[in-house]
């Protein structure tokens, strides 16, 4: 989702979808960098309401004021007539969403219909901020709410400067069609049922729709269908990590971090993060999983997992490797930790590094200590700051171990709601007019209707192996059987799989072909239904 997502600077530089950012990392800032200075679609602004509820006690005191939102637009498959896409840009700026426009989901769809593909860029995010900086205060207008009336507005005021049409082209004279991916698609459903008569159709893609405040189950995907011996062996040594914990040693623990060169790390939770992090750590990893994966080899950002794998399972490591296996099996009855080798091979050689300061404990870009209430009370405003807001606020998905000790897990059970929720109450003091919950206030996103959300027009498409699928409409957690709106599950496919494409869809793996090819016949049926 929603939740989605990382520090997934690298994550975004190769395609794949930003995951949950908190903490900038150098790739971050690389990606910026490169972001600041893509100009394929020239940025126009909207003057949009900061307020769009000027009766809600919630938004006291109330503004008139408008921001400067961003929205981008392709008009190359245009032909006045033509329908609208709205793509939603979600947790992230609108440039790094520009490869939909260029080769993805809305490229696809502007070409079967003549249409006009557009980027709307979230409130809080790249540079459509409301203010100049993020106290807790100026963050009260952040909120599930308001980021979809953001989406009516606009359909109703946009102008498009330059664009062959004889007409204004806004909803609902015009139909529009909204398509979001992860927490985006969430959105995307909600505006569909919100403001149902404006539109003529919404996918909403991976639409992470249910908030729940824990979300272990974002491991179950990768237990399922990572390779089976790397799977087991990180399970068992987890269990014998947890082992030591449960026994309050502190020596043993210590002797423990100090095997993947953590000695330093003072709390367990950042310990537990880090050695996470290969895999995915709560809300932010510096190197690429299985949710970066892709369909496509070209955009696919996951080889980083399947390397890890490799090391963990690698049962031709070089001795000095190996011998890791038995280094802590007096703690276990002389049973050997099979894969520790590789696995703190792999720790030492690709995640440590990454913190050039060497001061592994602090929270310096690219290093692994996050108790720092300074560092999270950063006003500052940034992608990662308002996320986090979402999360400790409305969204929750907190990704945490089981909670009952003795399931199998990926990561240790230590990860629990307070790790992150202590990242919240750092990051978001109390303000004058705008407090935070003491855990995120879940009814707010799921009021439209959560794992049974239906509107008439709106579609929902997600994959199978996709990390967050079980915050979707095909979630095993939900309710069944259901009364579904339109639905389709691609088979093997991730998160959002659908949104990315190679400009031809007859050449597409037949298992995302025929997604992309039943995403046109929806469109097209909404097209028609609109014109009667
Ligand atoms: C916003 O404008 C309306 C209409 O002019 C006015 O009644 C209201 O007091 C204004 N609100 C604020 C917060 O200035
Ligand atoms: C505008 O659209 C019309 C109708 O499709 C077309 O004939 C005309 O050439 C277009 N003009 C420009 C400047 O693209
Ligand atoms: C690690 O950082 C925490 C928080 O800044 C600090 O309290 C602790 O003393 C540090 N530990 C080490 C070993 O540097
Ligand atoms: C271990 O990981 C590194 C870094 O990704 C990779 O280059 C190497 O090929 C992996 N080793 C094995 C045996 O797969
Ligand atoms: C287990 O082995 C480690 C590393 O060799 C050593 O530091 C530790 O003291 C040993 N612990 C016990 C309980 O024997
Ligand atoms: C804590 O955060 C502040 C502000 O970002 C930073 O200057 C300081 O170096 C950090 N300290 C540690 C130990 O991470
Ligand atoms: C699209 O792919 C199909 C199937 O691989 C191929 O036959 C066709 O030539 C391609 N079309 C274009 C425009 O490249």
């Amino acid at each position: 989702m929603k939740l989605p997502v990382l520090l997934c600077g690298l994550a975004a530089l190769t395609r794949a979808s930003p995951a949950h950012p908190i903490r900038a990392s150098q790739l971050d800032q690389q990606l910026q960098k490169r972001q600041s200075t893509d100009t394929t679609y020239k940025a126009y602004t909207i003057d949009q309401p900061i307020d769009h509820f000027p009766h809600e006690s919630r938004y006291a005191p109330h503004t008139n004021a408008t921001f400067k939102q961003r929205y981008f637009f392709d008009s190359s498959y245009y032909k006045p007539g033509g329908p609208v896409f709205l793509y939603i840009g979600g947790e992230t700026s609108g440039e790094s969403r520009f490869s939909n426009l260029e080769t993805g989901i809305i490229q696809i769809l502007m070409e079967a219909t003549n249409g006009l593909g557009i980027i709307l860029e979230n409130r809080y995010y790249g540079e459509s901020y409301p203010f100049d900086t993020s106290s807790t205060d100026e963050l009260r207008f952040l909120t599930t709410e308001q980021t979809i009336a953001d989406n009516e507005y606009f359909a109703k005021h946009a102008t498009f400067p330059g664009l062959n049409t004889t007409s204004a082209i806004n909803a609902p004279s015009t139909p529009w069609i909204l398509y979001g991916g992860s927490l985006a698609g969430a959105q995307t459903a909600f505006t569909l049922k919100t403001y149902n008569s404006l539109f003529a159709g919404g996918i909403g893609s991976s639409a992470t729709t249910q908030a729940l405040l824990t979300y272990p189950q974002w491991y179950t995907p990768i237990i399922k269908y990572g390779p089976s011996d790397c799977i087991s062996r990180l399970i068992d040594i987890v269990a014998k990590i947890d082992s030591v914990i449960a026994t309050g040693d502190e020596d043993a623990i210590k002797t423990v971090k100090d095997v993947f060169g953590l000695g330093s790390l003072e709390s367990l939770g950042d310990f537990a993060m880090t050695i996470a992090f290969p895999i995915g750590g709560p809300m932010n990893y510096p190197t690429n999983t299985w949710q970066e994966l892709n369909w496509y080899p070209a955009y696919s950002a996951g080889e980083d997992f399947y390397h890890f794998c490799s090391n963990v399972t690698n049962d031709d490591a070089p001795e000095s490797v190996k011998s890791v296996d038995t280094q802590l099996a007096n703690y276990t009855d002389g049973e050997a930790w099979v894969g520790l080798g590789g696995y703190t091979d792999y720790v030492k050689k690709v995640l440590l590094p990454l913190c050039t300061t060497g001061r592994l404990n602090s929270t310096d870009i690219g290093c692994f200590g996050t108790q720092n209430e300074t560092f999270y009370a950063d006003v500052t405003n940034s992608g990662s700051r308002s996320y986090l807001y979402s999360t400790c606020s409305e969204q929750g998905a907190y990704q945490v171990a089981p909670p009952n000790p003795h399931t199998p897990s990926l990561v240790l059970h230590t990860l629990q709601i307070p790790y992150t929720q202590q990242w919240c109450t750092w990051a978001f003091p109390d303000g004058t007019y705008n407090t935070l919950p003491s855990t995120p206030d879940l009814y707010e996103y799921n009021k439209y209707g959560g794992f049974n959300i239906q509107a008439p027009k709106l579609a929902l498409i997600d994959g199978n192996v996709d990390v967050w699928l079980d915050l979707c409409y095909h979630s095993e957690l939900a309710p069944s059987p259901r009364v579904g709106p339109l639905q389709y599950l691609i088979a093997g496919g991730g998160h959002h799989w659908d949104s990315w494409g190679i400009k031809n869809v007859s050449a597409e793996p037949d298992y995302i072909r025929e997604a992309h090819l039943w995403e046109i016949r929806t469109v097209k049926r909404w097209i028609a239904d609109h014109a009667e």
